[in-house]
């Protein structure tokens, strides 16, 4: 399939069902010409989430896809990534259900508190001098699911687009316009700028001002959170000391 995008979604794989998306881009990286390539399933047999953990969704029920890039250095952060495609799924939902998402650190999309979306950013060395490094972007946004289902599977704390909003929505349209913000945040960034999904990330996160925790690799902080920008991330302890930290240095960030 061929969407009318600038970069991403030119070529649409879209199979009725995949191990995982993630595992079929990453493999296909070993080719230049696969820049952009959006890979979509079905159905997942295995599914793959964050800290090993697996992602099951029922037979078309959500949108799961995985973007391959061959990002220039300068976009290659990790924070960068999921930024981008954390924004782009929180205007996804905007646009096609009318809902205000919110990113919950690092990336997890939330919708009237209930998580609607994972994303999963994976990196590879392609052995290649001109794209030494291929980045897979994995997102597994719930559309149709039911509350009852969620309930049934042990997921009190998820929810999907149509259960939340009560509308009628198509995995297909929702996996368009989702692809097409994708497209054009990236293509927005290789242009050069990244202060607009900078200054969208910093909305999106929220928690500006207020008392937040933050865990790190080996402690957890509490105090207020003054800045969050890809640079750094500040906050000021309860005796009024500042701290601050890249993004890749905070595993979460939750309200105190
Ligand atoms: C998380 O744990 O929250 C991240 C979940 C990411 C799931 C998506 S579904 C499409 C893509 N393919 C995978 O195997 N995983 C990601």
């Amino acid at each position: 399939m061929h969407l009318p995008t600038r970069r991403l979604g030119q070529r649409v794989l879209h199979f009725q069902e995949l191990d995982s998306t993630n595992t079929l881009a990453l493999a296909m990286a070993d080719e230049p010409e696969n820049d952009g390539v959006v890979v979509r399933a079905d159905q997942q047999a295995g599914g793959r989430g964050q800290y090993g953990r697996t992602w099951t969704a029922p037979a078309q029920s959500s949108v799961l896809l995985s973007v391959l890039l061959f990002p220039p250095p300068r976009l290659r952060r990790p924070v960068l990534l999921t930024a981008w495609a954390a924004v782009a799924v929180c205007e996804t939902v905007w646009r096609v259900a009318g809902m205000q998402a919110k990113i919950k650190w690092p990336n997890d999309i939330l919708v009237q508190g209930k998580k609607v979306c994972g994303i999963l950013i994976e990196q590879r060395n392609t052995g290649r001098a001109e794209q030494p490094l291929a980045a897979v972007a994995g997102i597994g946004l719930n559309v149709c699911q039911s509350a009852e289902w969620f309930a049934q599977a042990m997921l009190p704390q998820a929810g999907s687009l149509c259960s939340l909003s009560g509308a009628q929505l198509e995995t297909q349209c929702v996996a368009d316009a989702l692809i097409g913000r994708l497209d054009e945040e990236y293509d927005r960034m290789l242009e050069g700028d990244t202060h607009t999904l900078e200054a969208c990330w910093k909305w999106r996160v929220g928690l500006l001002g207020k008392v937040v925790k933050i865990e790190l690799a080996h402690e957890t902080r509490t105090g207020r959170l003054l800045e969050v920008a890809f640079d750094q991330v500040v906050v000021q302890t309860e005796d009024g000391e500042r701290s601050q930290w890249t993004p890749e240095q905070i595993r979460h960030i939750d309200p105190a």
